[in-house]
């Protein structure tokens, strides 16, 4: 949750799914709005998701969805985590096992699960060559070509409005200096312009979801990066639609942690594109597993479009490369060193809940923000006013949203917008008196258009 109080006093500490909603949509929109967080003003968030929302991030995790009877994998799961990947259940052979028959259940699962917990989902991925059914190899050029966008289209549109982010074509490029395609079915029978056709299907099966190019060892500056940092530019240059890029991030000491990793994500950031770290694992232990993944954070958090990490599963039993341990949680669900360096990275702490704080101080006011509601095209949000410890006699704070975001209806307060129509400052709905530590709130609708992140929130100013 976000607070922002005209004072340098500990907020509330708030808990579970509201607690992780709002603090969505803190930093990131202090950020955007320009705001700095005073000295003490903020209280650190004991969870990855939680300190990830606060830095404007989401934290997430591949989920298997056989798992998801056991109590403490889910428990980990919705303590720790605010964005899903199905693991495998998202791709193609688990989708669309025989032409055109499509079976959605184990990947309906996770979805259910994530959204009963207001967690986000990453879909992956749509058109990769691997984990595909056989007649999809056997298939001729055109029957290939009608395949693929009926895949896509059917896919999409069964989550559509669901998916926050789709990896629309997973893993299309070589490993090594060539800079070439992977051979696969869909480029050796439609050429490379297969995966603009795929995200072209993408961008009309579901308009609001982020369209993704993912894949693995693109995490330095390197041949195959450099190979897909052209197309994604070219991409952008001819206006194919595409919104983000996903670094697998799967290291080991053989392919450790670049020295570069930052700088890469920087340059894809730079040509109009979020970028995503979107299979985190480091196979390794104690300290110099927790430096490396240290390392990753801190990347991201220094890239402003870097929008989230997803770890590839929840513990390391499960790991498909479980020998290498190197997720955040052992095979006990314990936390390791890398679990508290992340979580110190992201700026959160293990410190366990410090309970409720005193609140703002005398004359100030603090206000806080949480999602209430969300549907496929848009979401209602929640500012709760709260006065300090002496009572005050108005109110006012400036909620920022992220364009092409609108704000399509307000209620229990009185707004009034600046020029560009996306910073609107509300006050009290008539008297807007509030006795000590008393709170109100006020509500909105915001038209997401494709931008779901959290308003930014002003600092309560009182009158
Ligand atoms: O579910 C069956 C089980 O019924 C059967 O008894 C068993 C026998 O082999 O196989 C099980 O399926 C396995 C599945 O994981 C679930 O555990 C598949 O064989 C196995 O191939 C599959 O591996 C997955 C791999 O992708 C396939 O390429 C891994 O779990 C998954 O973590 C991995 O994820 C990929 C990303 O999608 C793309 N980037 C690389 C990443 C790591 O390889």
């Amino acid at each position: 949750m976000i607070d922002a109080s005209t004072r340098g006093r500990a907020r509330p500490r708030w808990r579970g799914r509201v607690r992780r909603a709002a603090a969505a949509c803190a930093v990131g929109i202090m950020a955007a709005a320009g705001l700095v967080a005073l000295p003490g003003t903020a209280h650190a968030a004991s969870t990855l998701g939680d300190a990830a929302a606060e830095r404007g991030r989401y934290f997430g995790t591949a989920v298997a969805a056989n798992r998801l009877g056991e109590s403490d994998y889910t428990a980990t799961l919705n303590r720790e985590f605010n964005s899903v990947t199905a693991e495998n259940e998202m791709k193609w052979d688990a989708l669309e096992p025989s032409r055109g028959s499509f079976s959605y259940g184990n990947a309906d699962r996770i979805v259910n699960h994530a959204r009963a917990q207001g967690m986000d989902v990453r879909g992956h991925t749509l058109v990769w060559h691997s984990q595909l059914p056989g007649w999809v190899s056997g298939l001729g050029a055109n029957d290939l070509r009608s395949a693929m966008n009926h895949h896509i289209t059917q896919v999409m549109q069964h989550w559509r409005g669901q998916i926050h982010s789709w990896d629309v074509v997973n893993e299309a490029f070589q490993d090594g200096s060539s800079g070439a395609r992977r051979p696969s079915p869909f480029q050796d029978r439609l050429g490379n312009g297969f995966i603009e056709e795929a995200f072209r299907t993408a961008r009309a099966a579901d308009p609001n979801a982020k369209l993704c190019y993912n894949d693995y060892n693109t995490d330095a500056i390197n041949a195959k990066s450099n190979a897909v940092y052209a197309m994604v530019r070219d991409f952008k240059q001819r206006g194919v639609p595409i919104d983000c890029v996903g670094f697998q991030s799967h290291f080991n000491s053989g392919n450790p942690v670049p020295g570069d990793f930052r700088q890469n994500l920087q340059r894809f950031a730079d040509l109009g594109v979020d970028v995503q770290i979107t299979e985190l694992d480091i196979e390794g232990s104690g300290t110099t597993q927790a430096n490396h993944y240290r390392t990753v954070v801190e990347a991201c958090l220094a890239v402003s479009r870097c929008t989230g990490i997803t770890v590839w599963g929840v513990t390391d039993k499960y790991s498909w490369r479980s020998g290498g341990t190197p997720l955040l949680f052992d095979g006990n669900y314990n936390k390791k060193p890398a679990y508290d360096a992340v979580l110190t990275a992201l700026g959160g702490t293990g410190g366990g809940d410090p309970g409720p704080g005193p609140g703002p101080g005398p004359g100030a006011c603090s206000v806080t923000y949480e999602q209430t509601d969300r549907w496929g095209d848009r979401f209602n949000g929640r500012v709760t006013v709260r006065a300090g410890s002496t009572a005050i006699s108005g109110w006012r704070v400036d909620v920022t949203v992220r364009p092409p975001q609108k704000i399509s209806a307000t209620w229990n307060g009185s707004p009034t917008w600046d020029s560009s129509g996306n910073v609107m400052t509300m006050r009290p709905n008539g008297n807007g008196s509030l006795q000590p530590g008393a709170s109100t709130s006020f509500g909105f609708t915001v038209m997401a258009n494709g931008e779901w992140s959290a308003p930014a929130l002003g600092t309560c100013t009182t009158s």
